[in-house]
């Protein structure tokens, strides 16, 4: 049976015409939903934070025999929660590093993120949490770390130490973009935990 007012020729009933609006109406609602949710989820992968340069000291306060620890801000307005201990000290010659350039080596456990020392006696750093044991080029030695520690950029301004952006390093200390706690770094490893968007590019 026709419905009530249909004529001939017509494409469209009034049923179709509900049916369709209804399904525009749902779309937009669940999309009002979830695309919000979303981009709160995705925004900050692609969220690419300032270069932050920090001083730390005057270039005489440092040697390249030891590390000197100082504090710096990670993230910004949390007060003391965002600072971190760094460890700075001259570039060595022994070591095939340049006397004029400056190493800052992150605190941050590359096994689970506990903060390590270093140990000026053993000339190591120590992780308290699951005994990761790292040398004195923050190289892993013992325990459960993946990759050596993380080191922040370095650079001389008006004869003084600034510290910058952290990368990471692989296995032979080749520098590579930051990566977090617990992912490998070097050959394939490079393809299989790649670096977040936000991270600055390597040295
Ligand atoms: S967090 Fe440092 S060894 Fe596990």
């Amino acid at each position: 049976m026709k419905p009530i007012g249909y004529f001939e020729g017509e494409s469209m009933t009034r049923r179709k015409v509900f049916a369709v609006a209804g399904q525009a109406l749902g779309g937009v609602a669940g999309a009002a939903v979830v695309l919000p949710a979303l981009g709160f989820a995705i925004a900050p992968i692609f969220d690419k934070p300032e270069e932050d340069w920090q001083r730390v000291g005057a270039l005489d306060d440092f040697v390249p025999e030891t590390y000197k620890p100082r504090v710096i801000t990670i993230v910004q307005g949390i007060g003391e929660a965002g600072k971190s201990t760094v460890y700075v000290r001259q570039g060595s010659a022994e070591l095939d590093e340049d006397p004029n350039s400056y190493v800052a080596v992150s605190t941050r456990c590359a096994h689970l993120g506990c903060p390590v020392r270093f140990v000026q006696a053993a000339g190591n750093f120590i992780c308290p949490c699951h005994g990761g044991v790292y040398g004195f080029q923050g190289e892993v030695i013992g325990g459960p770390p993946v990759r050596p520690l993380d080191r922040f950029q370095t650079r001389v301004v008006d004869d003084g130490v600034e510290v910058g952006p952290r990368y990471s390093v692989t296995s032979q200390l080749e520098p590579v973009r930051a990566r977090d706690p617990g992912e490998y770094t070097g050959g394939i490893w490079e393809y299989l935990y790649p670096p977040r968007p936000s991270t600055a590019p390597a040295p």
